[in-house]
């Protein structure tokens, strides 16, 4: 009876991660999708802790451990998603996915021993589950090892490393844990497998270690959304051990979410997903844009109000400055101001601007900012030679030309959004620093730009009080 009660509450379950992923897909729905999905997955912990049988008949035991770990966990979470900044989110996803990763590896690791104990019996079915551990230690220990380099290096607190044939090394390194877990599962001997074992343990953890290192500035988004889809595979292989369903399905929406995502970055970033997996590709080149390209030119707060009030058509690229600034609400004051005066205004968002897939779309849906006034890169590209003036908002890599015009350059040939089509350019920052991959901008010293320099949120109050003031 309990273990129908189970399966029934399993395919819930599944059917709330399914609805709740659906749900995520649009900002307007996104919460209460994660809201279903959640209740899901409680519902599922608690039927397998109260409902789960052991194949000798008994109900799981342990409950004070199992309910203090959950306790523990619960509380770390919370705070830690409480004291959060948003602009350090995408940290904290590569923390958290890291931590999945960690998870599928203990799974395996346990197993293995349990397979181990039995004397590694050789028949169809244990070689068919060493197959399933090997899979999940190898895609863990890169998951966590490369989440966690992801995570030093999205805080500064790591530094781009690569040195001359990484990417040879990278691939002998994951060739040789896909090759020894092969032969092991083929040739078992009882005294060396588990030796053997830990060898591939240790080789996929580097591998984790070297891929994510040398991956450049610009290039993380890509290598982020690999590691969270491996994490879901990961965790698919512990469902797949357990022939627990709800989490072979929760796995595999993971990944299937996380490889289209990885998709659509290499698409966006103009990358080969080969060049992802063997980590070579970004950082390390050399530009040929050497320092200073010239004098910029300021524009007055008055002189911007100016020309974007009295414009047909204004389009705002957002750009990480802008969560930085916590500016979404006072640019949404500005397009109702200017909507007000008869200018068109619509948005510019590049598929990596920001620090995380969809960052500055969720950022502004948090001003409430019209959906349908957001264009994608490719729609806002074709509206830039009718435009007068961009506004450019914390915004630096996604507008640099040196991606089309310097081979050398660590973003060339990224897709980026192409301003200069536009008569005007302001772009907002607070000083000519360089974004997040380090490298300057020739935008910046063009005849159509101007610099409009500060702090997004107080620009933007002024720029709005100088327009309410023409
Ligand atoms: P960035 O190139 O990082 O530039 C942001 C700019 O904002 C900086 O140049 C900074 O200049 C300015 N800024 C910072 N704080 C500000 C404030 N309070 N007010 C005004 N301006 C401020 O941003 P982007 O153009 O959005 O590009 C994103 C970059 O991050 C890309 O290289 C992308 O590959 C990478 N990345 C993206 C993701 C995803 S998935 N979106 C994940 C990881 C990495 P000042 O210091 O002079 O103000």
């Amino acid at each position: 009876m309990g273990v129908s009660i189970l399966a029934i509450i399993y395919i819930i379950a599944a059917v709330t991660f399914i609805m709740g992923l659906k749900m995520m897909s649009n900002p307007a729905s996104a919460r209460k999708g994660n809201m279903i999905a959640g209740v899901g997955m409680v519902a599922a912990i608690l039927g397998t802790i109260f409902l789960y049988r052991n194949p000798d008949g008994g109900l799981l035991q342990n409950h004070i451990w199992i309910f203090a770990a959950i306790a523990v966990g619960t509380l770390i979470g919370v705070m830690a998603a409480k004291k959060v900044k948003m602009t350090a989110m995408p940290e904290m996803v590569s923390l958290f996915n890291g931590l999945g990763g960690a998870s599928a590896t203990l799974i395996s690791v346990i197993e293995f021993n349990h397979l181990a104990d039995m004397g590694f019996p050789v028949d169809a079915s244990s070689a068919g589950t060493l197959g399933i551990i090997f899979a999940g230690v190898i895609l863990g220990n890169i998951t966590f090892s490369g989440s966690i380099v992801a995570w030093g290096k999205l805080s500064g607190k790591f530094k781009d490393f690569a040195f001359k044939g990484q990417h040879i090394i990278n691939l002998l390194l994951l060739g040789a844990s896909i090759a020894l877990a092969v032969f092991i599962i083929s040739d078992l001997q009882a005294d060396t497998t588990t030796m053997l074992f830990y060898v591939v343990f240790m080789l996929s953890l580097v591998y984790g270690i070297f891929f994510v290192l040398p991956i450049g500035g610009a290039d993380m988004p890509v290598v982020i959304s690999l590691l969270n889809s491996l994490s879901g595979l990961s965790a698919a292989c512990g469902g797949f051990l357990y022939d627990n369903k709800v989490v072979f399905t929760g796995g595999i929406l993971v990944g299937a979410a996380g490889t289209i995502l990885t998709v659509l970055m290499c698409k966006a970033m103009n990358r080969s997903l080969v060049n992802v997996l063997i980590g070579s590709f970004g950082g390390g080149g050399k530009s040929t844009s050497t320092g200073e390209q010239g004098q910029h030119k300021e524009i007055s707060l008055n002189d911007a109000a100016v020309v974007m009030s009295y414009a047909n058509k204004v389009l705002i690229v957002p750009g990480y400055g802008l969560a930085v600034a916590q500016a979404q609400h006072a640019c949404h004051e500005l397009e109702k101001l200017l909507e007000a005066k008869g200018v068109q205004v619509k948005y510019a968002i590049h598929p990596v601007a920001g620090r995380m897939p969809g960052h500055m779309n969720v950022l502004l849906a948090e001003a409430d900012v019209s959906y349908d006034k957001l264009l994608e890169m490719e729609q806002a590209n074709e509206e830039f030679p009718t435009t007068d003036v961009v506004l450019i908002l914390g915004a630096n890599d996604v507008v640099n030309p040196a991606a089309k015009t310097d081979p050398g350059s660590p973003i060339y040939g990224m897709p980026i959004l192409d301003v200069e089509l536009a008569k005007n350019v302001i772009v907002n920052k607070r000083s000519m620093k360089p974004g997040y991959a380090g490298i300057e901008n020739g935008l910046f010293f063009r005849p159509k730009t101007s610099m409009l320099f500060g702090d997004a949120k107080k620009a933007l109050q002024d720029l709005c009080g100088e327009i309410k003031s023409l």
